[in-house]
């Protein structure tokens, strides 16, 4: 089979020539979409993931070795009720210790699978997961210190649906794979033989990882199957570092239903929604009038120093969309009260804290190999130090600060209000319940410590950019 990887034009001149991603187009194998396959778990409250290895053909030519939970790439979508203790059950089956988190969980420390809860090769964890908290799209993960970027792109990761079961009661669409598709967007990059390939140049570790192929579900090339109606959007970037800003190629509208901790009050029409690795959103697009048409991204441009813009240029696509008008069209309009909220905490009473996410880039950074450059409040990740320690229960406002380039910020064990983007209100797309949020200048964020963590299994907070978080951009809390 013939794959054409295309080099686009449209980049923006920039000091670092050999970070310039070379995306190739999308629709090359000519196969359809598949989902991940669905492990429903809201009856039994109980799951289990086989971390193991495979041998996955990505572009048909030689395979890669890669990483996946009970299949070779990536892992199930599993859905598990929004209420309920869930018993999980993960077997590494690795020849190396890894760590499986629950991003967008909010749940105690002890079971949040972060550094500090590494699985052993051969061996199983079995955290009991006490899930209170809005319906959502979330994700798992390894979450190894130092080897999470390398381990999340050889495929440990997958979606999570926090299911509340009344979806169909709020008219939205809830057949999965049929009109609710769930979108892992990843890049990768691949050698003259098609294997995957992972090798950081320093560029690669100061910038963040980019790909010169786009996967989607751990597929090139496919084409998405829709119904002639409307078709729901799960999307999750699962990319090490790059910033997809999506717009639909016909330029109508994306409606904005869910955001990475749950459903809106209300559908937000947007033109263009910026996705930051480990961010989620979810989006209605109307397909009834039956033409066909691409989700396509602008380029990242975070690549280059002192950039203020978050995309730019000419686009490349992301998934061609075909209407097939044999599928039935379940939904034919957009409901209007979704049931969901968008967070207006009162920050009188709010315990200031500022956060500072640095990178050294002084002379010479670009010759030095050192994972110490990066940092936050001045001081790279330690395993054994606590950054600070929160009261369970407080509200706290961060204001939170990045230089010289974006950086996604997640924080586990909470969900947030952005309060502010650099002075003024926050864009509408984060306008609904987050916890991870990209930082463009001055950020600042609301959000109450309920859930405990100890000092021998903290919380953590860093920036998603995976190579960035791996080489100290991240930090540690308890919450007693
Ligand atoms: Cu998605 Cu601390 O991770
Ligand atoms: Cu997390
Ligand atoms: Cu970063």
């Amino acid at each position: 089979m013939i794959t054409r990887r295309g080099v686009l034009s449209g980049i923006g001149a920039s000091a670092i020539s050999t970070v310039i991603p070379n995306i190739s187009s999308a629709a090359t194998l000519g196969t359809f979409l598949a989902m991940p396959p669905l492990l429903d778990s809201t009856r039994t409250g109980r799951f289990r993931l086989e971390a193991q290895s495979g041998r996955t053909n990505f572009l048909g030519q030689a395979a890669t070795e890669t990483w996946g939970f009970n299949q070779s790439y990536l892992g199930p979508t599993i859905r598990i009720a929004n209420k309920a203790s869930v018993q999980a059950e993960v077997e590494n089956n690795l020849s190396e210790e890894i760590s499986v988190h629950w991003h967008g969980m909010i749940i105690p420390g002890d079971v949040d699978g972060g550094p500090h809860q590494p699985i052993a090769s051969g061996s199983t964890w079995s955290p009991e997961l006490p899930i209170d908290q809005a319906a959502a799209t979330i994700w798992y993960h390894t979450h190894i210190h130092g080897e999470t970027a390398r381990q999340v792109y050889k495929g440990l990761a997958g979606v999570l649906q926090l299911s509340d079961g009344l979806d169909d009661e709020r008219g939205l669409p809830s057949k999965y794979g049929l009109d609710d598709l769930t979108l892992v967007l990843q890049d990768r990059r691949f050698d003259r033989n098609g294997r995957m390939d992972y090798s950081l140049s320093m560029p690669d570790q100061m910038m963040g990882f980019l790909g010169d192929t786009i996967v989607v579900n751990g597929q090139v090339g496919a084409t998405a199957v829709v119904p002639k109606g409307i078709a729901r959007l799960r999307l999750l970037n699962g990319s090490n570092s790059r910033i997809y800003g999506l717009t639909m190629s016909d330029n109508r509208p994306m409606h904005l239903i869910a955001a990475d901790a749950g459903l809106l009050d209300r559908p937000i029409e947007l033109d263009d929604l910026t996705i930051a690795p480990g961010e989620r959103y979810e989006v209605l697009v109307d397909f009834s009038n039956g033409r066909d048409v691409s989700l396509v991204s602008r380029q990242n441009t975070n690549t280059a120093m002192m950039r203020r813009t978050r995309t730019s240029g000419s686009s490349f696509e992301i998934l061609p969309f075909k209407v097939d008008t044999a599928l039935s069209a379940r939904i034919a309009k957009l409901p209007q009260d979704l049931g969901g909220s968008r967070p207006d905490m009162d920050p009188s009473s709010a315990k200031d804290r500022r956060v500072t996410l640095d990178m050294q880039m002084g002379p010479g950074m670009m010759m030095r190999r050192s994972s110490n450059r990066f940092s936050i409040n001045g001081q790279p990740f330690d395993m054994q130090r606590m950054d600070f320690t929160i009261q369970r229960g407080t509200l706290e406002r961060w204001s939170v600060s990045a230089d010289m380039m974006m950086h996604p910020l997640h924080v586990h064990g909470v969900k947030f209000q952005v309060l502010s983007e650099n002075g003024r209100a926050p864009s509408l797309q984060n306008s609904g319940w987050k916890d991870t949020v990209l930082i463009d200048g001055r950020v600042e964020l609301l959000m109450k410590f309920d859930q405990p963590a100890s000092e021998s299994l903290p919380f953590m907070f860093h920036c998603h950019i995976l190579e960035h978080e791996d080489s100290g951009m991240m930090g540690q809390f308890s919450v007693v």
